[in-house]
């Protein structure tokens, strides 16, 4: 499988795929501007360093683990096509089924920059039909370099519209919860799922001292995380995408969860996700496509 892959789309010295003992198979990037990690189940991107940095900017928790038909905890998992619980049916996977299932690679090359491109694409089955019966081409790009770039899309190819909920759900890695803080959402609104869910306004930067949970709505500005302890920021940028969620679980959801690298692993995460849910949901007509694309770029202090 990865002799056959490795063949068709590796790149000498820049991308290869490799069987994990999970039997998923890894995509494995490294060029002269960063290195990343892919695994082709979800599409999901696990790991991104540029070189300019010390500390890898996309945060992979120690506990992740790599295993059939489950999503893996870190890196930039797609959530699609719907985010967070299905609007009707209870039994439906959180965040959809995008995240859990096969992807294959249809493309890999490298950019004029020296940066690595490798595009996949879902594989449809009898199980995702059963959850999502339209047809529809969805691919992402990643593109590994001295930045991340990430294009989802979404190509209707059937005869009606559907809709469709999204995110790139990326956890990034801070220095501690605690003294980090978020730009870009001065003045917004946003859907607090903390407690209930709530419209409410944020008033200045976003700063963390408890359980975060937000769905930022009607936003397409772009974020930075402000670092003292890493002593960086962290640039997001993005389009096709109105929708911010802001997330973390702090010491008491993650100590449930179990896989987030405990005692102190959630400290040194913070998601800021690019999407379209709640109200932003996206309506791709008959024939038509519809791309949300996000660029990461880490800038030391
Ligand atoms: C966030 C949601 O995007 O993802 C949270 O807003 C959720 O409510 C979190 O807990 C993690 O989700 P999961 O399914 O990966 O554990």
């Amino acid at each position: 499988m990865t002799t056959a892959l490795n063949t068709q789309f590796g790149i000498n010295g820049q991308l290869a795929f490799r069987e994990d003992a999970s039997g998923l198979i890894v995509a494995n990037i490294n060029n002269a501007l960063g290195s990343a990690s892919l695994c082709l189940q979800g599409a999901h991107l696990m790991t991104w360093q540029p070189r300019s940095q010390t500390v890898p900017v996309v945060w992979l928790s120690r506990d992740a683990k790599l295993a059939a038909g489950k999503s893996i905890r870190g890196g930039a998992p797609v959530c699609w096509p719907w985010f967070g619980p299905h609007a009707t049916e209870a039994g439906f996977p959180g965040h959809g089924f995008a995240r859990t299932v096969p992807w294959r690679v249809i493309e890999s090359g490298t950019e004029a920059n020296g940066a690595t491109r490798l595009t996949l694409r879902l594989v449809a089955s009898d199980k995702t039909r059963a959850q999502w019966p339209h047809d529809c081409n969805v691919d992402l790009t990643v593109i590994v370099g001295e930045t991340l770039r990430m294009e989802m899309s979404t190509e209707n190819t059937g005869a009606a519209d559907f809709v469709i909920g999204e995110a790139l759900h990326t956890y990034l890695q801070i220095g501690d919860i605690g003294q980090v803080s978020v730009t870009g959402l001065e003045g917004g609104e946003y859907w607090d799922k903390v407690g209930g869910t709530n419209k409410r306004k944020q008033d200045g930067a976003v700063s963390f001292s408890g359980e975060v949970d937000r769905v930022y709505i009607n936003t397409a500005a772009e974020c930075v995380i402000h670092d003292d302890k890493l002593r960086r920021r962290i640039h997001i940028a993005k389009s096709g995408s109105l929708s911010t969620v802001v997330w973390t679980p702090w010491v008491e959801k993650a100590n449930k969860m179990g896989d987030m690298g405990q005692p102190d692993g959630w400290r040194e995460m913070v998601c800021v996700e690019s999407s379209n849910a709640m109200e932003n949901v996206v309506k791709v007509a008959a024939g038509s496509k519809h791309t949300l694309i996000v660029e990461y770029r880490a800038a030391s202090l």
